[in-house]
């Protein structure tokens, strides 16, 4: 269901587009119903119907393995009327799970203990217990066996004590399902068809009811607000530190971190505060984060160190990091980059689109893209790659042992040979051969008859 408003969230964004972890609250829902083997995924929509039906389409390509289809529910008339929606694409043979856009963190193993409740032939209830139950439909008992859901707007003040709670998210097979949905009616407080009151058609009809019961309240919570969804946002992220912590990652403090996308770690790897992860990231054995650093799409490999304040983004072409790498403090890798083993990036250089083979370094306020950098390359502080001419990059190779003086401009398409020295200040035009000191640049010249301006007084 995600045809909701989400008022609260006073957002041009529809609700369920709002991002967790980096990904849409609809995109978590629909992950988990792909993970549990989905035969088909309806997406119930109504705001926003355009775009959200336009991000299914997205997520869809990521889950070839299940059938997505988006059905409309307008006007917006209550859960009940949200679903009947979708009896038309629900095969008869099925189990229909229902969840709920806005509830992004249900966890798979709860929905297949659900599912199992459900046995094919019950109607299966995921509740939970609150302290404060206002606002949620109750779970009605009598000696144990469930009666009726009644929402919190229509129930009586006994009623409204039961602090046992529907969670929105419930099994039942398809065929016991809809023909309770051509029963619902809208005779209650809201004037709604509630799809709760399935429950007394199953109990009326003599179907079992059961409820399954969890008491992880991060599991069935809803996002209304910007407040919920930055609670959500923390509790998800906590969940995440506390899985790399019994991985045996080091975390200086897990409140501190932020993992949008997924990260792999190998032993022995500490990561300092403030750090965000994006995209995929691996980081191989012993590798070391400072403080304040974002990494997306990059696979750091053993020993390797990655300073402070490091930003790290590698987009669709993954950045490379090698063995034993130095990067940062300030260092920039943009998509492409691909470092070798015991390179050095030092403070404020970017480098872009380039491979520095083992050894090579560039420590001070460099630019390098589209290049490639030799062993031990030693490339000087100010010196960049002019790649582009206004309308094509062009690629600037460099040789093994070659000294790049400070502040020089290579200027793309340009070759300079194995071993070959540039002196500072130079700009490289011409290819160079190997094993020579190339300078390009004004001659130096002393006047001494020169005399300065002097002011009259
Ligand atoms: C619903 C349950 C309540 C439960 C609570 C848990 C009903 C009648 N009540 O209440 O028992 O305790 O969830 O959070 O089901 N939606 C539509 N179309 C509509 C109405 C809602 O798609 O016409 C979607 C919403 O976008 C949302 C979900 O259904 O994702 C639940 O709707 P919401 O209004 O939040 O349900 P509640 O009234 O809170
Ligand atoms: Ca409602």
């Amino acid at each position: 269901m995600a045809a909701g408003k989400g008022t609260r969230m006073k957002s041009q964004t529809p609700k369920v587009l709002h991002l967790l972890a980096g990904r849409a609250l609809l995109r978590h829902v629909v992950d988990t119903a792909a993970a549990l083997s989905a035969r088909r995924v309806v997406v119930i929509t109504g705001h926003g119907a355009s775009q959200v039906e336009s991000a299914i389409g997205q997520f869809a390509l990521a889950h070839a393995g299940a059938q997505f289809q988006c059905v409309r529910q307008e006007p917006q008339l209550g859960t009940g009327h949200a679903v009947q929606q979708a009896v038309p694409v629900l095969p008869d043979d099925g189990v229909v799970v229902v969840l709920s856009g806005d509830v992004p963190l249900t966890r798979i193993e709860t929905l297949e203990a659900l599912i199992a409740a459900c046995e094919g032939s019950k109607l299966a209830l995921l509740t939970i217990t609150m302290q404060d139950p206002t606002g949620y439909g109750r779970i009605v008992r009598d000696g144990g066996e469930v009666r009726a859901i009644v929402e919190h707007k229509d129930a009586t003040p006994a009623q409204r004590a039961i602090g046992e709670v529907y969670s929105g998210i419930m099994a039942v097979p398809a065929r016991l399902l809809k023909p309770w949905l051509a029963r619902l009616d809208n005779q209650n407080a809201q004037g709604e068809y509630y799809l709760t009151d399935v429950v007394k058609f199953a109990v009326a009809d003599g179907v079992p009811v059961v409820g399954h019961t969890i008491d992880d309240a991060v599991q069935v919570a809803g996002v209304n607000s910007p407040l919920q969804l930055a609670q959500l946002e923390r509790a998800y992220q906590l969940r995440v530190a506390e899985q790399l912590m019994n991985d045996g990652v080091r975390l200086a403090d897990p409140a501190r971190l932020d993992v949008r996308g997924e990260l792999h770690c190998a032993q022995d790897v500490a990561i300092d505060v403030n750090c965000i992860f994006e995209g995929q990231v691996s980081l191989g054995q012993g590798v070391t984060i400072g403080a304040n650093c974002v990494i997306a799409n990059a696979q750091i490999a053993a020993g390797a160190v990655i300073h402070p304040f490091t930003h790290i983004d590698g987009g669709k072409d993954p950045v490379q990091v090698g063995e034993g790498a130095l990067v940062g403090p300030f260092a920039r890798l943009r998509p492409g980059a691909r470092l070798g083993e015991q390179v050095h990036i030092g403070n404020f250089v970017e480098v872009k689109n380039s491979t520095l083979a083992k050894g090579a370094k560039a420590n001070h306020l460099a630019y390098v893209g589209d290049a490639s950098l030799g062993e031990r390359v030693n490339y000087g502080a100010g010196s960049i790659t002019a790649n582009y001419d206004g309308v094509n990059k062009h690629k600037t190779v460099i040789g093994d042992d070659v000294q790049i003086g400070s502040n020089c401009v290579l200027i793309a398409p340009v070759t300079i040979g194995a071993g070959g020295t540039v002196g500072g200040g130079s700009t490289i035009t011409k290819d160079t051969a190997p094993g020579v000191l190339t300078v390009a640049r004004a001659k130096q010249l002393s006047l001494s008859s020169w005399k300065r301006p002097e002011k009259k007084s």
